[in-house]
């Protein structure tokens, strides 16, 4: 069985809710905290039960306040903080290749490390008390745990360069203007609202999902044709299914759908 120090897990219904836990550094990751958080993402691929995940951070103040500045600032050899990078893009590119679909509850302060972690899941959901940054160049540095990629991917390369040269924060509710985030709520309602969109998703075959979230994240990487082809080869594939035969048959029978996941 996996213990972790620095974060929770917690699973119910097949979600399991995943909670960085160092609420007095504001929930920054340090490497340990990355390294279990690995664990955990590794941990919703395998376990059968898990079909999906919600990712937050601890107390009222904060989702993740970044990499921990302090280890930061123990870096200087090139080689070891290029390793620093690498360790923490391969975790967040974990959290992005899931095919069981992750949604970030972002509760506060998402800045640096932890806006960049919002960024990697499928889906980000904030309250409406949290604050979004990419703070690095404040410190000399620039985002690297694949912020410089995904932030101009989901809002776009000028407001990303706003974001990322001047290092200021933005509200929620800008955050939501700019398509950062798919929805706003109160505090109190955050976790409720990340679990009734993820049954939403989960009543949907488990099969589509999983290849939908694929085609979508590997497509916007690719040559468009080449898109093109994984899209027609994963709908090709699904037409196989048991999944498919059901959920055309419930239609036209005018019932819902059981959906076996294969
Ligand atoms: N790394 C390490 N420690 C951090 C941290 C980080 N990214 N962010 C916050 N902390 C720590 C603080 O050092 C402080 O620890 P201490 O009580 O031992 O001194 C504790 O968390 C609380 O933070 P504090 O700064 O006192 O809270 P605040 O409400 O005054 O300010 C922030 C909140 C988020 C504005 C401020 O903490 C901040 O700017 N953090 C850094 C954000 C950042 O640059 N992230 C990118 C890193 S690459």
């Amino acid at each position: 069985m996996s213990t972790y120090q620095n974060i929770r897990v917690e699973t119910a219904e097949g979600i399991a809710l995943v909670t960085i836990d160092r609420p007095d550094k504001l929930n920054a990751l340090d490497r340990k905290t990355l390294e279990e958080l690995s664990r955990a993402v590794r941990r919703v691929r395998d376990d059968g039960d898990v079909r999906a995940a919600i990712i937050t951070g601890s107390g009222e103040k904060a989702f993740v306040a970044g990499a921990d500045i302090s280890e930061i600032a123990g870096l200087s050899d090139s080689l070891d903080a290029i390793e620093f990078s690498r360790s923490g893009q391969a975790v967040f590119s974990e959290i992005e290749a899931s095919r069981k679909p992750i949604v970030a509850a972002v509760n506060g302060f998402a800045l640096g490390g932890g806006c960049e972690l919002a960024l990697a899941c499928h889906l980000r959901i904030a309250s409406r008390n949290a604050r979004f940054g990419q703070p690095e160049v404040k410190l000399g540095i620039i985002p690297a745990y694949g912020g410089t990629l995904r932030l101009p991917r989901i809002v776009g390369k000028g407001r990303a360069l706003e974001i990322i040269l001047s290092g200021e924060m933005i509200s929620a509710d800008e955050a939501y203007r700019i398509g950062l985030v798919n929805r706003v709520v109160e505090p109190e309602a955050l976790e409720d609202e990340c679990r009734t969109l993820l049954r939403t998703i989960l009543a949907n075959g488990p099969v589509a999902v999983a290849l939908a979230i694929d085609a979508t994240s590997r497509g916007l990487e690719m040559e468009i044709e080449h898109g093109m082809n994984l899209e027609a080869n994963l709908f090709g594939l699904l037409a196989t299914t048991d999944d498919m035969r059901e959920g055309t048959a419930a239609f036209l029978e005018k019932r819902k759908a059981e959906f076996g996941g294969k």
